[in-house]
């Protein structure tokens, strides 16, 4: 645009002219250019030496020069046409800063006459700068903990260019936190602000990126932008979790010391101190399991610290606490459920509650003798215990309950085979491996009164001699009990009955308490020759039991009777007659006696030198000790053949050494017959029982008082040997062939081998029983073993 002023025409005027120009410079009347900046080098400005008056022609001569204070050679004017233009690049910003109002001033100046002209060109601003921030990146931290609309300002932009192209609008990237406010401040321009419009989680977002873009008025417009990194710092909004509120554990119990039960790890969101955690137990643990436990604070491994006995408790329960170091602190909590296993740690206890001793011997089957309880502290298979018993015996365990036993007696008992028993229970529990224990049990048969006293034998033979002292103590039955104290102890009674016309009581006696047999008076073989009586034995149990035994006691003879001579019928003479002196004393005798037989014979034959009467006294001797004698006077008269004989004899008995002498009497010669063949026979009888005798080694018969040995004579102890009625030999006489006749034992079974001994004449011992009895010998026993 072209501004003409008519103040340029005065100034052409001299020095007057000069200070006019001062004047004229501050006043107005200039030529006044605009151009935009940033315009091309040739850009047409306006015509200047037009403007200011000049001729073309003499702008060379009168030396036309533009003059710019500080701003160079921006503008150039073409001498040839005039023309101001644009030379080098402008820009307003450089020139004028950030002033609403740039010019450039020039000075024009042409010589003779010198003048000077003031043209100004407006340098017009173009949007050619951007908005500025001035960091590309701006870091603003923020606690999560800020509550909502708190407001963050932010550094504005700066725009270098003026008017419209340098109003800045502001634009925030979407996000669901921040909003943009605008500050418009007072001076000029406005700044931006960020307004928390949701709370930040540095959980969750720890740090935002967003952008803040500024766009100016200009046209095309230009934006800037900047980054704003927001820093979410943590507050102690989180506490520490656990992952679960309940851990159970299982462990052994027994179990190492410092053994790991369980290692916690809670977290926290948090970070800094704000996530470092301290374990411990919570108020609620008791101190017993503080004991047990040991939490270590900073890592949460918890640790056995003692003795886990299953016994003493099987679970534990821990509250454990965990609390971070923010401030203020935040705690949580969790449990751990400790689950203590069983080990086959103890063993079975055995205990006998109670006992029902001692067991009588009669006891019932069944009947229950102890009760026994095991115990065992573990469980399971651990604490399952099975009883047996050793050794079994008559006894047997049964289970009753649970873990309670009976000991039970299982058959009968008898205390004389076994008085007491000892028996052990054996308690063995399930565990792998198992344990067990023992409990001895003595159990002791009480005694019953179940058995009789007993005699070894049912019967006892016993010889006594004859004659012995009153009170003489013959024998002692003893009797055994098996049982026990007062069940055992015996005492003996006759079992009283009537030998003839006396009772067995006048005879015998026997001692209560020892068994002692005693004859209260002598005994007479002649008149008794055996006494059978009974002993009882009586136990004094209640009730009492008893039993019998049968003692046989023999009266042996003695020799208390002389041999008796007498006649035998038939050889009984005519008369008496009278005897000769005895012949004993006297030279050759016609007559001879055998020694054993009795028979009597001539040695020669007979003639009248001889008397006629004849007396001969016969002595007989027995073999008693001491020998007992008797006397006969035979006397015999001589008579012609052919006259009838007359014998007599008398016969005389008397004691050892008595004198013989007595009366005599005729014995036919049938008698010396008879009393021979009965010598022969009775020799022979004789050496068979001397042999017999020597066979079964009797030893001879004790005194005459003592109890004989309880033996039997020459039969077996369990025969029912007889005895015979008759032990007396006799001498049979008669007519016929004389037959020996022996009274022997005739027992039952076989006796004592006498074989060849005919016995028929016992049957005929009566007839004789008045006539001529002749002894041999004394008969004393025979003990076989
Ligand atoms: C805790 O961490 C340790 C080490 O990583 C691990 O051995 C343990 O099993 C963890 N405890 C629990 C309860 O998860
Ligand atoms: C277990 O070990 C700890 C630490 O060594 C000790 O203090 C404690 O007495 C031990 N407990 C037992 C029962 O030995
Ligand atoms: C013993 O004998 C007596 C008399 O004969 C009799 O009464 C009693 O029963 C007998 N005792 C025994 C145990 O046999």
């Amino acid at each position: 645009m072209l501004v003409y002023t008519p103040s340029g025409l005065i100034a052409q005027h001299g020095l007057l002219l000069l200070l006019l120009l001062a004047a004229w410079k501050a006043g107005s009347g200039q030529v006044h250019y605009s151009v935009p900046e940033e315009a091309k080098h040739g850009t047409f400005v306006g015509r200047i030496a037009q403007d200011l008056g000049l001729e073309l022609a003499e702008l060379v001569p009168r030396l036309f020069r533009l003059a710019s204070k500080g701003h160079g050679d921006l503008l150039e004017v073409n001498l040839q046409n005039g023309i101001l233009f644009v030379n080098s690049r402008i820009d307003r910003e450089e020139l004028c800063g950030r002033s609403a109002e740039c010019s450039i001033h020039l000075e024009v100046i042409v010589d003779r006459p010198l003048q000077v002209f003031h043209v100004e060109v407006e340098v017009k601003d173009i949007n050619d700068n951007a908005p500025i921030f001035s960091v590309s990146e701006q870091k603003l931290s923020i606690p999560e903990s800020r509550l909502l609309d708190s407001r963050f300002p932010l550094e504005g932009a700066s725009d270098a260019d003026v008017g419209e192209n340098a109003v800045l609008t502001y634009r925030l990237s979407p996000n669901e936190f921040f909003i943009l406010d605008i500050i418009n401040k007072k001076d000029k321009g406005k700044f931006p602000v960020l307004v928390l419009g949701k709370m930040l989680d540095r959980e969750e977002n720890p740090q935002l990126q967003l952008l803040l873009t500024a766009t100016d008025g200009g046209k095309p417009e230009y934006t800037g932008s900047v980054t704003l990194l927001i820093l979410v710092l943590d507050a102690n909004d989180n506490a520490p979790i656990f992952d679960r509120s309940v851990y159970e554990v299982k462990m052994y119990e027994n179990s190492a010391n410092q053994t790991l039960v369980i290692w916690l790890n809670a977290s926290d969101a948090d970070e800094g101190i704000n996530k470092e955690m301290i374990y411990s137990f919570s108020a609620l643990v008791s101190p017993s399991i503080r004991r047990k436990f040991l939490m270590n604070e900073k890592t949460g491994e918890i640790r056995v610290n003692d003795a886990i006995d299953f016994e003493d408790s099987n679970t534990y329960e821990i509250h454990v606490d965990v609390t971070d170091r923010g401030n203020p602190p935040m705690v949580s909590h969790c449990t751990v459920l400790v689950e203590v296993l069983d080990e086959n740690d103890n063993p079975p206890e055995v205990v006998i509650t109670s006992l029902a001793l001692p067991v009588q011997e009669d006891a019932q089957v069944g009947t229950v003798i102890a009760l026994i309880s095991v115990t065992d502290h573990d469980s399971g298979a651990n604490g399952q215990v099975t009883c047996s018993l050793t050794p079994q015996g008559p006894f047997k365990l049964v289970s009753t309950f649970k873990n309670y036993y009976s000991l039970v007696l299982d058959s009968a008992l008898d205390r004389e085979s076994v008085a007491n028993y000892a028996l052990v229970v054996t308690a063995r529990d399930g565990g792998s491996p198992s344990l067990s224990a023992t409990a001895s049990v003595s159990v002791e048969v009480a005694d019953v009164n179940d058995n009789a006293p007993a005699f070894a034998q049912p019967e006892y033979t016993v010889f006594v001699k004859e004659n012995n002292p009153p009170g003489c103590h013959i024998f002692t039955v003893s009797a055994r009990d098996a049982d026990a104290q007062e069940n055992a102890l015996v005492s003996y009674s006759l079992v009283e009955r009537r030998v003839g016309e006396r009772a067995l009581s006048s005879y015998v006696s026997v001692h209560a308490e020892s068994g002692k047999v005693y004859a209260l008076q002598p005994l007479d073989h002649e008149e008794l020759e055996l006494l059978q009586f009974q002993v009882s034995a009586r136990d004094a149990g209640v009730p009492p039991l008893g039993s019998n035994v049968t003692l046989q006691v023999f009266v042996l003879d003695e020799n208390d009777n002389a041999p008796a001579l007498l006649p035998l019928p038939g050889a009984r003479g005519g008369g008496g007659a009278l005897s000769e002196p005895p012949a004993a004393g006297g030279a050759r005798s016609p007559f001879r006696v055998a020694l054993y037989t009795g028979e009597i014979s001539t040695t020669r034959a007979l003639d009248e030198a001889d008397a006629p009467r004849q007396r001969l006294l016969v002595l007989v001797k027995d073999h008693g000790e001491p020998a007992l004698t008797a006397t006969a006077t035979v006397l015999l008269s001589l008579v012609e053949s052919g006259q009838a004989p007359r014998p007599s004899s008398r016969v005389l008995a008397g004691g050892a050494g008595a004198g013989a002498g007595a009366g005599a009497a005729l014995v036919d010669v049938n008698v010396y017959l008879i009393v021979a063949i009965c010598a022969v026979s009775s020799l022979l009888v004789l050496t068979l029982l001397l042999s017999t005798a020597l066979r079964c080694s009797a030893p001879p018969s004790e005194g005459a008082c003592g109890p004989g040995k309880p033996t039997l004579v020459c039969s077996s102890a369990v025969g029912s040997w007889s005895y015979s009625q008759q032990r007396r030999q006799r001498v049979c006489s008669g007519e016929g062939p004389p037959k020996a006749d022996l009274m022997a034992f005739s027992p039952s079974l076989p006796p004592c081998p006498v074989p060849d001994v005919e016995m028929e004449g016992e049957s005929s011992g009566g007839d004789y029983s008045g006539k001529v009895g002749y002894y041999f010998f004394n008969f004393h026993m025979l003990i076989c073993e």
